[in-house]
């Protein structure tokens, strides 16, 4: 699917929020339309970017900035994703955000992704590889220990916002437990963060090429 789908997912996200909120900003080029639209409409709404990116993008179209430090809650984050199930478990990182992602997707009272249809999936990590973002003192032992789990492991060129590194790990059968890959994951010293996002997405927009826009809620 092209770019107007995605410019659609984005755009109806608007029809999220209201004002006075304080809202999660995702990365991705779904998200870019998304704060577009965002600005367009003058909503008075305050955002917490995601990656740099994204701040860089917010701030040149005249939307206000917060960082973690300044809430204790969010009343929702828009953020894309690489692929989700109907039940919404998502996998994210396509863009390298997804440590700022988690982050701020769990300070958050609702997620909305914003998304194509040709992403969802009846099973992750079968149409795109894992990432996982690694702190680099540990690439050696969390990659050997990843290749361990069953998966093939590439090294992402460049570094993360957080100058952490990426390995995309690619399991030959998918992931067929998320729940528990999630919670193995989490234990390995050095993984920063895995984009594997369980239980957080509440509510999707799938945008198609004609400019429409199915909304789906998490079937869980
Ligand atoms: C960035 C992400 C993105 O949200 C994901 O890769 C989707 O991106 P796009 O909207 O460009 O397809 O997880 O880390």
């Amino acid at each position: 699917m092209g770019d107007d789908a995605k410019r659609a997912a984005g755009r109806a996200a608007v029809g999220e929020l209201r004002d006075g909120m304080t809202i999660g900003l995702g990365t991705g080029s779904t998200v870019a339309h998304f704060l577009e639209a965002l600005a367009e409409s003058g909503l008075q709404v305050r955002g917490i970017p995601t990656s740099d990116a994204t701040d860089a993008h917010a701030r040149t179209l005249g939307l206000q900035v917060l960082s973690p430090d300044d809430v204790d809650r969010l009343d929702l984050t828009v953020d894309g994703a690489d692929e989700l199930t109907p039940g919404l478990s998502l996998t994210k990182g396509g863009g390298g955000a997804l440590l700022r992602e988690k982050v701020v997707a769990t300070m958050s009272d609702h997620l909305v992704v914003v998304a194509t249809p040709d992403k969802v999936v009846d099973q992750l990590g079968r149409t795109f590889p894992l990432p996982v973002e690694v702190i680099p003192f540990a690439r050696g032992p969390v990659a050997r220990t990843l290749v361990g789990r069953g998966y093939d492991v590439v090294e992402r060129d460049g570094r993360t916002d957080n100058g952490n590194l990426i390995l995309d790990a690619t399991h030959p059968d998918g992931i067929s437990d998320p729940v528990a890959e999630s919670a193995a994951l989490d234990r390995i010293p050095g993984i920063a963060e895995h984009g594997l996002f369980i239980d957080l997405a509440t509510v999707a927009l799938l945008g198609d090429d004609d400019g429409g826009v199915e909304r789906r809620t998490a079937v869980r």
